[in-house]
């Protein structure tokens, strides 16, 4: 029985090796005949762009072998649907920096630092139906951002891309090169031999609030200008590569107090409106701005979509958990949803940026982040400077951190996408 077993494996595994080898030199004589590549030319032609210069002819050809045996389309912005795909687990895949190695991270998104067992949630892959997303290629975002100012605007979630995006590229660069300056809202990371920053500026709503600088704990205390943006606009001007976001504090269950118009009345002149009629204006004030004040063949610009939030383990049926603590796995529902996007701000985020002038590339992460439930920071994080004490780790309800994002992980995919659209 045994013997059979085992002898009709080695048969199959006889039979697809032939078949792979057919398949193989299937495919080399069709490389070789050199016409069946018109077809592919796009696909081709992109995948070089991608890769840069340094990758040889032998590479190139392996790859471009892979990609046909693949069918799948080489990533191109215009064909591929980011949304589309699933996360596969590759038990060989290993990020391109720890948080141990990167020395830029903060304690809120160093999870395994702060305590965290289970690297497995570092092994998911994000694979697209129909389309190859390269690898993010740490000496191609280099060469891209050459001579460059890059910078991330937004809130922490955005802190963390800026992050991950710094970490996937700082280990290639000589200690005497690099430097980082932090501050409240504005930090720098300066990579002197190519010229270049990756900088952060925390502008939670984008628009002006009281709340930007000395954070106001009580949402009903916050008052937001929906129709100012310049305070903050005028620091991102002469940036070539600007990526914002906004949207977890637009979400805080009540209605927001927003001024608008002359600020004679004082604070006091505020209405409060529903949060997507508040973040549709304050939207469109951004967007005025970026369209009257970015040169669009100098300046790219990108928006992060919404970073989906798991404090209900009852949007992916696990009715006995707690938040998006313990949990292991990435949810397998293809499309899963839960209450955590909201739809009205993406449609809000559809039609504003649909309208505007100059062009802004969405960095659409909403979906495949919505599957990560396992992925959050939880109870392996801080509070107030502090790492949770063990009294606050066994509160998980109250304590663990279901919106930010450990680090490596899911916003290394935010910046995988990115990468592929520059
Ligand atoms: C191409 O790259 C491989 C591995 O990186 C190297 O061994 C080989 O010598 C290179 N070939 C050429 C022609 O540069
Ligand atoms: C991408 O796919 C998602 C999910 O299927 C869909 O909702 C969305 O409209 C698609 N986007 C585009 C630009 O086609
Ligand atoms: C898994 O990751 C390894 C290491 O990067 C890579 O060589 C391999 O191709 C990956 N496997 C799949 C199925 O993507
Ligand atoms: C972490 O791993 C160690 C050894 O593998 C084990 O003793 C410990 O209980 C684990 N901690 C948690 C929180 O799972
Ligand atoms: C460095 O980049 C800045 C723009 O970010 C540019 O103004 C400057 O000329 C560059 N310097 C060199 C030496 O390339
Ligand atoms: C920038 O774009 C404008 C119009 O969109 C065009 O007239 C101008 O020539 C472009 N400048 C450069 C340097 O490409
Ligand atoms: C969380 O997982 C740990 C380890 O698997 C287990 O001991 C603990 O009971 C779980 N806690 C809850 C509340 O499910
Ligand atoms: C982002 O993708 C989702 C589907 O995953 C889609 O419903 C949504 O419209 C997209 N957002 C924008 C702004 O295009």
């Amino acid at each position: 029985m045994g013997i059979s077993l085992s002898s009709s494996i080695v048969i199959v595994f006889i039979f697809s090796l032939a078949f792979i080898i057919l398949l193989y030199t299937e495919r080399i004589n069709l490389v070789s005949s050199t016409t069946p590549f018109n077809s592919c030319a796009k696909r081709g032609r992109r995948f070089d762009s991608i890769q840069g210069d340094d990758v040889n002819a032998t590479t190139d050809d392996d790859n471009r072998l892979k990609s046909i045996l693949d069918d799948r389309f080489i990533f191109d912005p215009d064909e591929c649907n980011v949304s589309r795909g699933k996360w596969v687990y590759n038990r060989s895949f290993e990020p391109l920096y720890t948080d141990l190695s990167c020395p830029y991270l903060d304690r809120q998104v160093s999870c395994v630092k702060n305590g965290k067992n289970d690297t497995s949630y570092r092994k998911w892959e994000w694979e697209l139906d129909g389309c190859i997303l390269p690898r993010f290629d740490a000496r191609v975002a280099l060469e891209k951002i050459r001579g460059k100012r890059v910078m991330f605007v937004g809130d922490s979630l955005q802190r963390g891309q800026w992050q991950s995006f710094v970490c996937l590229v700082e280990f290639l660069i000589p200690k005497d090169q690099k430097s980082m300056r932090r501050g409240k809202v504005h930090s720098v990371f300066n990579i002197k031999d190519h010229n270049a920053t990756i900088e952060f500026y925390w502008a939670p709503f984008l628009i002006e609030s009281n709340t930007d600088l000395k954070i106001i704990g009580d949402p009903k205390k916050r008052i937001l200008r929906v129709d100012s943006v310049e305070k903050h606009a005028k620091h991102w001007i002469g940036v070539d590569m600007l990526v914002f976001n906004t949207y977890v504090w637009w979400m805080t269950g009540s209605k927001l107090k927003s001024i608008w118009g002359s600020f004679e009345n004082g604070e006091d002149g505020y209405e409060e409106l529903d949060a997507p009629v508040a973040y549709r204006i304050a939207l469109r004030t951004w967007a005025n701005w970026v369209d009257s004040n970015i040169e669009r063949n100098k300046t790219r610009v990108f928006f992060t979509t919404m970073s989906p939030t798991h404090q209900r383990s009852a949007d992916w049926n696990n009715d006995g958990g707690i938040k998006c603590y313990n949990e292991t796995e990435p949810v397998k529902k293809k499309g899963h949803w839960g209450s955590g996007s909201d739809k009205r701000i993406m449609s809000v985020v559809r039609s504003v940026v649909g309208r505007m002038k100059v062009p802004v590339t969405l960095i659409n992460v909403t979906q495949l982040s919505e599957y990560r439930v396992e992925a959050h920071s939880s109870i392996y994080t801080e509070l107030g400077g502090k790492l949770l004490t063990d009294k606050q780790k066994a509160d998980p309800f109250k304590f663990a951190d279901c919106i930010h994002w450990c680090l490596p992980g899911v916003p290394d995919t935010w910046n995988r996408i990115l990468l592929a659209n520059l």
